[in-house]
């Protein structure tokens, strides 16, 4: 037999305890925070129909789907939870107390090439708000990143939110050159949401390819790429089509964004387009201040994905913030906490006659909600408290014969090395 190799998949994590501690302290965050924004919490299988996701943009992430036939069905791992919620959604769509607030936090599986904060499965906060067709929405979900930030301990400084709308380039595309193709705007924003990955020439070129999914003169093309540099709402006030709806949107967004005290945290950015093809309106990504990684975070409006897949129209926003990236940045700014195992106590029978007392001793201090761990071999003194240190316990107990004969055990204080006699149960 060939050695097994003991690494896990390509791409992908194993959590030994100490990860997942980290993990839970993430996941505990995001919790807390949903809670206080009033979201709860739902899940869905992480095994999915195939044909969920397998929209015709030109997205990357319908490339990488993890799929497979089975028993005549096509079956894919879930790449994000945003279907998952649709299906969900549009399956009670009668019978929900709208708007819908909730969250999640699938494990997610893309066959990514690796880089730094990009793997082959992430868990990420999904934070999504289903009914509400204003931007008040989007206001409530950008706060909420924030809080997520803030109770992680990155402040004002460490992360930006870039925000744009697909709307805003939509009313200035279709009034310039996609009036008779509106189909096109979903892959022309897939490709351009490539534009700091392959540059602005090999976006000019796969929008004005021939017979491709856009199909742009090249001149065309590359003005719409030249609207992507407007990096203030000033500027792309200007630009903007009169009477813009989208415009206002983004306007009341910004002022919204203020009273929640987050002006200096956000900004406009025309680049910002993001890569799935389902978005129609407002767009977000949260980047570190320092720009070295991935987005942390992105998400934005959808409004019409439940019709796409055969329901009847819903609005919708929300957004995706992934444990990889952030754990990068954590750990970058010496912020992700210590937290070493722990327990309440170890109880220590000397030998076996001594066990029961200990089993009675454990179970009742177990039944007070404590944690404890029993010794369940028969080992010498000097071991037994060197395990217990290196355990993390913060108190051990002693059962000798002597301890037995008086109906007491011996209490060892680890922290302060105090010892005492505790009466046994
Ligand atoms: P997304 O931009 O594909 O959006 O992913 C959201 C976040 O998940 C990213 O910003 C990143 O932090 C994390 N992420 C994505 N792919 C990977 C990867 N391969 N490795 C590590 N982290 C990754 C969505 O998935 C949308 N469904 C979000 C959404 C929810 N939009 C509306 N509601």
């Amino acid at each position: 037999m060939t050695k097994l190799n003991t690494q896990p998949p390509r791409g992908t994590r194993d959590f030994y305890p100490e990860d997942l501690r980290v993990r839970q302290w993430l996941f505990a965050h995001w919790r807390e925070v949903a809670r206080r924004f009033g979201f709860e919490e739902v899940d869905a299988p992480i095994v999915e129909h195939a044909e969920l996701y397998m929209r015709k943009a030109g997205e990357e992430i319908v490339d990488q789907l993890y799929h497979f036939e089975l028993h005549d069905r096509h079956l894919a791992l879930r790449s994000e939870f945003t279907p998952s919620l649709a299906r969900m959604v549009m399956a009670r769509q009668g019978a929900l107390r709208w708007p819908i607030r909730w969250f999640g936090i699938p494990q997610c599986w893309r066959y990514e090439r690796m880089t730094r904060g990009r793997r082959r499965e992430h868990y990420q906060w999904n934070m999504d708000i289903w009914g509400e067709p204003g931007v008040t929405a989007e206001a409530e979900l950008i706060a909420a990143a924030f809080a997520a930030c803030d109770a992680f301990g990155l402040g004002a400084g460490d992360v930006r939110m870039r925000i744009n709308s697909r709307a805003l380039l939509e009313e200035t595309l279709r009034e310039r050159f996609l009036a008779e193709r509106p189909e096109a705007f979903a892959p022309l924003c897939v490709i351009i949401d490539k534009l700091e990955k392959i540059g602005a020439d090999a976006v000019v070129d796969q929008l004005a390819e021939p017979g491709g999914p856009v199909g742009l003169a090249r001149p065309d093309a590359r003005e719409a790429v030249e609207l992507l540099s407007v990096d203030s709402l000033e500027d792309a006030a200007r630009g903007a089509p009169r009477g813009s709806a989208a415009l206002a949107d983004l306007e009341r967004l910004f002022e919204l964004l203020g009273a929640y005290g987050l002006a200096d945290r956000v900004v406009f950015d025309a680049s910002v387009v993001r890569g799935l093809a389902y978005y129609t309106g407002i767009v977000f990504e949260a980047y570190d201040a320092g720009g070295s990684l991935r987005a942390l975070c992105g998400g934005g409006r959808y409004d019409r994905l439940l019709d796409s897949l055969g329901g009847k129209p819903v609005p919708a926003a929300g957004f995706g913030f992934g444990d990889a990236v952030v754990t990068e940045l954590l750990a970058e700014k010496g912020l992700l906490p210590e937290l070493p195992r722990a327990v309440d106590a170890v109880v220590f029978p000397f030998g076996e006659d001594e066990r029961e007392a200990a089993t009675k001793l454990a179970s009742a201090l177990r039944r007070r909600g404590e944690s404890v761990e029993l010794v369940l071999a028969s080992v010498k003194l000097k071991r037994a408290l060197a395990d217990a240190d290196r355990g993390g316990a913060r108190r051990v107990y002693l059962l000798g014969p002597d301890e037995c004969a008086r109906n007491v055990a011996r209490v060892r204080d680890l922290i302060s090395g105090e010892e005492r006699d505790e009466p046994l149960p």
